[in-house]
């Protein structure tokens, strides 16, 4: 397997970098409040810097009502007073620069909030006005209206449209509160145009493009065919299977084609990441290129399998896109919205050794890798959160919830929220464990075999090592089965990467001497004893 190299430039740091989810509300509070804000991320910047990431990527801080955590925008170029002001982003942005941190701001193009003036605008104007056209108003079907426009339903459960009083629907693909623009008006464009430049004046290094395959919907808003009503199937599980009328249409691409020279016209590589779902890797591929997006989330790594065919499978399927684009691949293992992988590969001990050894799979992989806030810490899914404390909205619509893994990060202390706020703040959005005192980052680090330190020495690792100093090449290597192997080379340096899902521990010979391994290594001959489910990079150079 050849991915073909390109030299990372200072305009291409997008393609190696290694970028750090920060759910804004969950990282750092520096008000008191319970809540994270910019200033907490300002103050915690330098922790960033020392893990060794490149960029980071804040999820939204616009003014909104919060009833998606922020998903739900009301001014896009302003900043909630929850998380502060402007002024405090300026500060933050120069800081991060100053400490040679890239920052990522969320875009959220899909739909604005019900409280932006435009939705607002458009419930006073009534139907057939000039200000219902930015969105997706229309007349519902049955003798009076009184049944949808179509069958389409809202990723959050239930249908997809809100009637309001004077009878007409509009089309929320997520929470009522989400009304969806339409894309196909001239106004709604050129508004994302200027937000792009709003943001990019302000100095940010990239946008994360949310529900990025969702702006432009079928002409004439058919129906699906089947609901969760007729065969008990919910359209959402089709996402990324099937092609639906209200995502991945072909005409999404004008959008970004018309992003892409706003981006390019600044300097310093603005870059944009898709977090697009498509029917096939290749329709996905297709909102990548040097006239489109820099990136889209391969999730397919995410959903891997705790097993070696599985992730050998999807490793090799981005990589081949990735070449066919001429653009690197996103290794992704958490975020905001997923269960945290800590958890997906099995909680509790078992689940956090995987997610250790998943970590240096990731990250001796070329491309670039999106860390979510905590994995670092090895922290696991929350499941027993209270209902009355979570606050996701689809938990209301579907019973499912992703308050989970956005429980704020413990950074220090005894007793709980463990330093999420200064000094005597008691609480925190979400409560956090007390079992996450002995994972707080003043618990690990400097502690060897730490979580947090295995971390920072692979990223430190990463970015010194000559071979994965390119864009890379990586030769899978004869393994006994369950035993993923790949190998980096750049001139005479060596990496290998052997990641132990087989089962029974393995001895690893030949490939030179240990950088770092997820699990102790023992000497054996002329070898190392890899234990099961866990990973170790070697080198030779
Ligand atoms: C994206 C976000 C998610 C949000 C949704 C609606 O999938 O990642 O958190 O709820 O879009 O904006």
């Amino acid at each position: 397997m050849t991915f073909t190299p390109t030299p990372a430039t200072d305009d291409d740091w997008w393609r190696s970098a290694v970028v750090y989810q920060v759910y804004v509300r969950s990282f750092a509070d520096a008000n008191g409040d319970g809540i994270g804000d910019l200033r907490g991320i300002r103050q915690r910047l330098p922790y960033l810097r020392d893990l060794g990431v490149d960029a980071l990527w804040l999820t939204p801080f616009y003014t909104s009502p919060q009833v998606d955590a922020g998903y739900d925008v009301a001014d896009y170029r302003d900043v909630d007073p929850l998380f502060g002001n402007l002024a405090d982003f300026d500060e933050m942005i120069t800081d991060a620069h100053g400490l040679g941190l890239r920052i990522i701001v969320d875009l959220v193009p899909n739909h604005t909030s019900d409280a932006h003036p435009w939705f607002t605008a458009a419930l006073a104007a009534g139907p057939g006005s000039p200000e219902r056209e930015r969105y997706l108003f229309a007349d519902g079907r049955g003798e009076h209206g009184e049944l949808p426009p179509n069958d389409w339903e809202s990723i959050f459960g239930g249908p997809a449209w809100t009637r309001v009083a004077d009878g007409q629907w509009y089309l929320h693909l997520f929470d009522p509160a989400q009304p969806d623009l339409n894309w196909r008006h001239p106004e709604v464009r050129a508004e994302f145009e200027d937000v792009l430049r709003f943001w990019l004046d302000r100095g940010v290094d990239g946008f994360r493009i949310d529900v990025a395959h969702g702006m432009i919907k079928a002409e004439g808003l058919p129906d699906v065919g089947f609901s969760s009503m007729t065969t008990g199937q919910r359209q959402s599980e089709m996402l990324g299977k099937a092609r639906l009328p209200y995502f991945d249409q072909d005409e999404v691409h004008d959008i970004y084609r018309a992003w892409r020279p706003i981006l390019d016209s600044y300097p310093g590589g603005r870059m944009a990441v898709a977090e697009a779902w498509a029917e096939t890797p290749q329709r996905l591929a297709r909102y990548i290129g040097p006239d489109e997006l820099h990136q889209a989330f391969s999730f397919d790594f995410l959903d891997a399998t705790w097993s070696a065919d599985s992730f050998r499978k999807v490793i090799d399927t981005a990589l081949a896109e990735a070449t066919v684009v001429g653009a690197p691949t996103t290794w992704v293992l958490s975020n905001h919205d997923r269960q945290r992988h800590v958890t997906r590969y099995g909680d509790g001990e078992a689940g956090l050794r995987r997610a250790r050894a998943a970590a240096l799979l990731m990250l001796a992989l070329p491309g670039c890798a999106y860390l979510y806030q905590g994995e670092e810490l090895g922290l696991p899914e929350v499941l027993d959160l209270p209902d009355e404390l979570r606050q996701d909205p689809s938990f209301r619509r579907t019973g499912e919830s992703r308050d989970g893994c956005r429980v704020p990060i413990p950074w220090s202390g005894e007793l709980a929220p463990y330093g999420f706020g200064p000094a005597g703040s008691e609480s925190s959005w979400l409560p956090a464990p007390t079992t996450w005192r002995s994972l707080s980052v003043a618990a690990q680090t400097g502690v060897p075999g730490s979580t947090l330190e295995l971390y920072r020495t692979a990223l430190r690792i990463r970015h010194e090592h000559p071979a994965l100093a390119g864009l890379g090449d990586i030769t899978w290597l004869e393994t006994e089965p369950g035993v993923l192997a790949f190998r980096r080379a750049v001139g005479n340096a060596e990496l290998t990467c052997v990641v132990n899902i087989s089962g029974a521990d393995v001895t690893i010979t030949g490939h030179g001497r240990p950088l770092v391994a997820s699990a102790d290594l023992t000497e054996r001959g002329d070898g190392h004893v890899l234990p099961v489910d866990a990973a170790a990079w070697f080198e030779r150079r």
